[in-house]
């Protein structure tokens, strides 16, 4: 079999995301109770980024470090996709000297021509369409939560972006409901919900804050401008002001809901500095499993 890669949710059953979820379960408890996981050791991951972090870029490589391996920042100036060489001669070059490449950029066409020249596993670590490992991790959060995902109604407040992506593609794999409420011009793709939908997932669409929000058990929110969309950053926090993540909103989930966020957020802005704070927010667990489920991915991809 060919090597694996990965760039969204397509290529992966609900069986290898929960065996995703198992394994960074299993690597979480052994860091905490201090028990040596060298799985990957000697392998070397280099981590492409063309947008700024600090999770995926401190997670991808204090897990690498758990894991025996190494890893290599490349910034924004190193590679100049496109620019100082195409994708494909940077993925061939790299398989020749790494095992494992994860690269956060803005178009998908530049992840999917690296994965394609890539002899090694390629992960998305965020592109303009997606964002898997945050999701994952996410995912991990709710079943370390709630024991499981059945039956829970994940509702997304704001632009339909790569982490709402990320979102309808899990709903087509996962036992779980997803509701969207954002401002028209602003939806997620609709091929991609076209798509989730006819693949059975069960998925709201609305510009309705009312009606995504009833029931849900998870009120999540993310950025109104996305990295690459700072130019529209003040047209966007008048368009989406309706959609802040605050307590009146909160207020009309399910009593227990669970807020979320996959960070940086801007308080004030699409979530309250009381909402991150209270007791509902689990953000810094989302934050945590980062960690956890990354180290998952890379070791599912290079040993299975
Ligand atoms: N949530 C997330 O991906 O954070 P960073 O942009 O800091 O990596
Ligand atoms: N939608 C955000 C997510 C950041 C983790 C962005 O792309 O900037």
């Amino acid at each position: 079999m060919g090597k694996k890669d990965l760039l969204n949710f397509t290529g992966l059953s609900r069986e290898d995301m929960f065996a995703i979820f198992d394994l960074a379960a299993e690597l979480k408890q052994k860091l905490k109770a201090g028990i040596a996981h060298p799985l990957l050791a000697r392998r070397c991951l280099a981590m492409i980024f063309e947008k700024p972090s600090l999770r995926t870029r401190v997670t991808f490589e204090a897990g690498m470090v758990q894991l025996g391996g190494h890893a290599v920042f490349l910034g924004p100036n190193e590679v100049q996709l496109g620019v100082r060489e195409t994708p494909a001669d940077c993925a061939r070059s790299l398989s020749r000297w790494v095992d494992i490449i994860s690269v956060r950029t803005f178009f998908q066409e530049t992840l999917d021509e690296m994965a394609r020249y890539a002899t090694v596993p390629v992960i998305n670590a965020l592109s303009d369409e997606s964002h898997p490992c945050q999701v994952l991790a996410d995912c991990l959060t709710l079943i370390e939560h709630r024991g499981k995902l059945d039956g829970l109604k994940v509702t997304f407040l704001g632009d339909g972006n790569n982490v709402a992506h990320s979102w309808i593609e899990a709903a087509e794999k996962l036992p779980i409901s997803f509701a969207l409420a954002c401002p028209k011009g602003y939806e997620p793709s609709r091929d991609l919900t076209d798509r989730a939908r006819k693949n059975g997932a069960r998925i709201l669409i609305t510009q309705s804050v009312e009606e995504a929000i009833s029931g849900a058990d998870v009120v999540y929110t993310d950025v109104w401008a996305s990295m690459g969309q700072e130019r529209e950053a003040v047209e966007r926090a008048m368009v989406f002001r309706d959609y802040q993540v605050n307590e009146r909103l909160v207020g009309m989930a399910k009593k227990d809901a669970m807020v979320m966020h996959c960070l940086p957020a801007h308080r004030g802005q699409e979530i309250t500095h009381e909402v991150i704070e209270s007791a509902q927010s689990i953000v810094f667990d989302q934050a945590e499993n980062r960690l956890h489920v990354q180290k998952a991915i890379m070791v599912w991809l290079l040993q299975s």
